[in-house]
C-alpha cells in the first residue's frame, strides 16, 4: 500500500456504533489511513446516538447526512442521495459499511455504482427470513461488496453458497466484542445496577424493538403479559427503545408495565451503562442481534424472542435459545432453576477483530 488512503466509515444506527468504534481507533492508530466518519443520522436521539459516540470515544462525525426516520424507501433513498453527494465530492479510496440496517445497503449501492470499493463488516449472516428488512439489507450488501469480513464460519459458508468468490471473504471475528474489551474497565466500574436498586446476578435485562414483536397490539399484549409473569420470579430492567415506547403508548400497554413492581422501565441506556447492567444479569430477554452475541461472549443465558436467527453460532456454541413469546415465562423459570446450557466463545471473538480488519484492508489495497 503506497500513500495515505482515505477510508469512509459509515455509522447509522445504534447497533453500528460499537462496530465502527474499534475499527476507527485501529485505523487511526495504524497511521496509514485518513479516516472519515460518516453518520447517516438514521438514529438521531441523544440516547440512541450521541451517548454512544461519547462512550466509545468517537469524534464528531466528519459528515452528517441527517436522514432521520421514515418509511424504508424514504430512509434508504435519502441515504443514497445524500451519501452519493458526499462520495462524489470526496472520492474515498474505500468505504466500510457495517451490520444490516437500511443505511448499510443504501451506501453499498452508492459505492458500487460510483466504483468505490466497499467493504462489509459483519458479512454473511443469514436468517433465511426475507420478511425482515435486515435480511434484505444483508443480501443486497453482500452481493455487491468487494471485500466481505465475516464474524463466524457460517458467514463464510453462506457467502460461498451464494457464489461469492472465496478470495473476497475474510473471517475477522466479532468486532462488537472489541468495543467491550476496550471499555471493560469502565463497564466494571459502572454503578447503574446499584442505582437501579438491584443485586448483581439476581435480575434480568429486557430489550425489544423488532416490528414483529412490538408494532401490533396482539404480539405486544402477549409480551406484556409474559413479562409481568416473568417479573414475579425475577426483577427485570427494561430500557425501552423509542419505537417500542411509541407502540406501548399507542396500544395503551405502557401503564400495565409501569404498574408492575418487578419491572424497572428506563430510557435507552448508553453503551457503558447498558453493558454494566448486562454483565450483572442472570438472564437476558431480547430480540436484538448484538445481544445474542454479547451474552454468548459473557456466558449469560439469552432468551431470544424470534422464530429464527442470523447468528446460529450463538445457539450451537453459545448460551442463546430461541423462544416463542408465549413460552417466555416458562423459559425464565428454566434459567432460574439452573436448567440452561452454558456455552463457549466462538473462534476470533476475542477483542482483536479490528486489528485483523486493518491487516485485511492493507492487503486488499496493496493488490487493488
Ligand atoms: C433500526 C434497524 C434495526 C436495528 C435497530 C436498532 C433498519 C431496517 N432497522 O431499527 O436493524 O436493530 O435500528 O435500534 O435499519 N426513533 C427515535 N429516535 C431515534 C431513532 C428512531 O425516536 O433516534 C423512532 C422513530 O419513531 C422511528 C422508530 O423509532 O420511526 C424506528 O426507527 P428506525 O430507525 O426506522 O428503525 P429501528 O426500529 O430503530
Amino acid at each position: 500500500m503506497t500513500g495515505t488512503k482515505t477510508v469512509h466509515l459509515i455509522a447509522a444506527a445504534r447497533p453500528n456504533f460499537m462496530k465502527v468504534a474499534p475499527l476507527y481507533h485501529a485505523l487511526v492508530a495504524d497511521g496509514g489511513f485518513d479516516v472519515k466518519l460518516v453518520h447517516t443520522g438514521q438514529h438521531y436521539d441523544e440516547n440512541m446516538s450521541q451517548a454512544f459516540f461519547d462512550d466509545l470515544g468517537l469524534p464528531k462525525p466528519h459528515y452528517y447526512l441527517e436522514v432521520g426516520s421514515g418509511t424504508h424507501a424514504q430512509q434508504t433513498g435519502k441515504v443514497m442521495m445524500r451519501y452519493e453527494e458526499t462520495a462524489m465530492a470526496q472520492r474515498p479510496d474505500i468505504t466500510v459499511v457495517v451490520g444490516d440496517v437500511n443505511s448499510t445497503a443504501a451506501v453499498a449501492m452508492v459505492c458500487a455504482k460510483l466504483h468505490i470499493p466497499v467493504v462489509h463488516l459483519e458479512a454473511g449472516l443469514r436468517s433465511g427470513d426475507r420478511t425482515m428488512p435486515e435480511e434484505i439489507n444483508r443480501l443486497v450488501t453482500d452481493a455487491i461488496s468487494d471485500l466481505l469480513w465475516t464474524p463466524s464460519p457460517d458467514g463464510d459458508e453462506n457467502l460461498l453458497r451464494e457464489g461469492v468468490p472465496a478470495a473476497r471473504i475474510v473471517r475477522v471475528g466479532n468486532i462488537m466484542l472489541d468495543s467491550f474489551e476496550m471499555q471493560r474497565e469502565r463497564i466494571s466500574a459502572d454503578d447503574s445496577v446499584t442505582r437501579l436498586g438491584l443485586t448483581r446476578g439476581e435480575y434480568g435485562v429486557v430489550t425489544l424493538h423488532r416490528p414483529a414483536n412490538v408494532d401490533g397490539f396482539a404480539a405486544l399484549d402477549l409480551l406484556t403479559t409474559q413479562l409481568i409473569a416473568a417479573a414475579e420470579m425475577v426483577p427485570l430492567v427494561f430500557p425501552v427503545h423509542p419505537r417500542t415506547r411509541g407502540s406501548l403508548q399507542q396500544h395503551k400497554l405502557l401503564d400495565r408495565l409501569e404498574a408492575c413492581p418487578g419491572i424497572a422501565l428506563t430510557d435507552p441506556l448508553g453503551y457503558i451503562q447498558f453493558m454494566g447492567v448486562v454483565t450483572g444479569a442472570m438472564l437476558v430477554i431480547t430480540d436484538s442481534g448484538g445481544l445474542q452475541e454479547e451474552t454468548t461472549y459473557l456466558d449469560i443465558p439469552c432468551i431470544t424472542l424470534r422464530p429464527n436467527t442470523e447468528r446460529p453460532i450463538t445457539i450451537s456454541e453459545g448460551t442463546n435459545r430461541l423462544a416463542q413469546p408465549a413460552e417466555l415465562s416458562a423459559n425464565v423459570r428454566k434459567v432460574i432453576q439452573g436448567e440452561w446450557p452454558s456455552g463457549r466463545r466462538p473462534e476470533y471473538w476475542d477483542g482483536n477483530t479490528a486489528l485483523r480488519c486493518v491487516a485485511s484492508l492493507k492487503a486488499y489495497l496493496a493488490n487493488a
